[in-house]
């Protein structure tokens, strides 16, 4: 039995319908992603799949094991080809991999041989940024996610917060326009978890990039996401796009439009997740100085 959400506050509503006015970042349509049978044949992975993101907008994408959330991200990132149907990023088909488009994955993926800086530099370099830019953008995206005094340290002795850190901060400065998170905190320990959960939501809003963040966390979606796409497995197709009721910032997953949201969704997922009161992540003042996007456009 499907537990209904009541009609989103009219704050809420009005926010959404703001952001729905902006431009369409990612489009998705029909997408129908197959994969090779020991058999020789094909499975359909993720079957028909639409979606439209607008500028600036945080979607988390939830579903059970195997419904195909990494492999969507991956196709969006152009690292897989689609059997049939259409993405396009600004209005532009995607052939492959781009700088309009970063990945930031659960394992992490530093260079161990380089420092925190140089890990951060490479980006810039493969973005074929000059090289008297190089230092000083790689020093204030550190900066941005509050890396700065690590600059010279290796991933060996990071934290795993730490080299999430550094990984989105290398992943935001090619400037893509769609960062795709492949569940990026969930080898992390709970205090960590939330701790980054506050620390990205700041960094969303200094900035102009639009968020595919994949969760298994109805809690994590529930705090992060301004919509929440759900899929289902075998094939992999979209039940539902569930508009967050409550403002970004300080959401309370106690209250009872959230928790009706959370019992909806758990009706499509049985996250074993332990109820956890997560919510106090501490707030984070990070300092800013480079210029990095338009976000004139604040809608919150
Ligand atoms: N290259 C491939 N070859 C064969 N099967 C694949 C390939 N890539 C993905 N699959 C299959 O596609 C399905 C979706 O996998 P995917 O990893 O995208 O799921 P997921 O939703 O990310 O799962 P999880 O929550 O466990 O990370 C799975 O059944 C997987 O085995
Ligand atoms: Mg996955």
């Amino acid at each position: 039995m499907n537990v209904q959400v009541p009609p989103l506050d009219r704050t809420v509503a009005d926010r959404l319908a703001r952001l729905k006015q902006r431009t369409p970042v990612l489009k998705v349509t029909d997408l129908v992603k197959t994969v090779p049978t020991p058999e020789g044949g094909e499975r359909v992975v993720l079957d028909r799949i639409n979606l439209t993101t607008y500028r600036r907008e945080f979607v988390c994408i939830v579903g059970p094991s195997g419904c195909g959330k990494s492999t969507l991200a991956r196709t969006i990132a152009g690292l897989e080809k689609a059997k049939s149907g259409q993405i396009l990023v600004a209005g532009e088909p995607v052939s492959g991999p781009a700088p309009d488009r970063a990945m930031v994955f659960q394992a992490y993926t530093l260079f161990p041989w380089l420092s925190v800086l140089g890990n951060v530099k490479f980006g810039l370099r493969m973005a074929g940024k000059e090289a008297s830019v190089v230092e000083s953008e790689a020093e204030q995206w550190l900066g941005l996610v509050g890396l700065e005094p690590f600059a010279q340290s290796y991933p060996h002795q990071l934290s795993g917060g730490m080299k999430q850190r550094v990984a989105i901060a290398r992943a935001l400065a090619i400037q893509p326009r769609i960062l795709l998170m492949d569940e990026p905190f969930s080898a992390l320990d709970e205090r960590t978890r939330a701790r980054m959960q506050a620390h990205l939501i700041d960094i969303w809003r200094k900035i102009d990039i639009t968020v595919l963040f994949i969760t298994h966390d109805l809690s994590e979606a529930l705090l992060l996401a301004d919509r929440i796409l759900v899929l289902r497995a075998n094939p992999g197709r979209v039940v539902e796009l569930l508009e967050v009721p409550a403002l970004p910032g300080n959401r309370d997953l106690g209250s009872p439009a959230m928790h009706a949201a959370r019992t909806h969704l758990e009706s499509y997922i049985h996250a074993d997740e332990s109820n956890g009161e997560d919510t106090a992540a501490e707030e984070r003042n990070i300092p800013l100085t480079v210029r990095l996007a338009d976000v004139t456009d604040t809608i919150d």
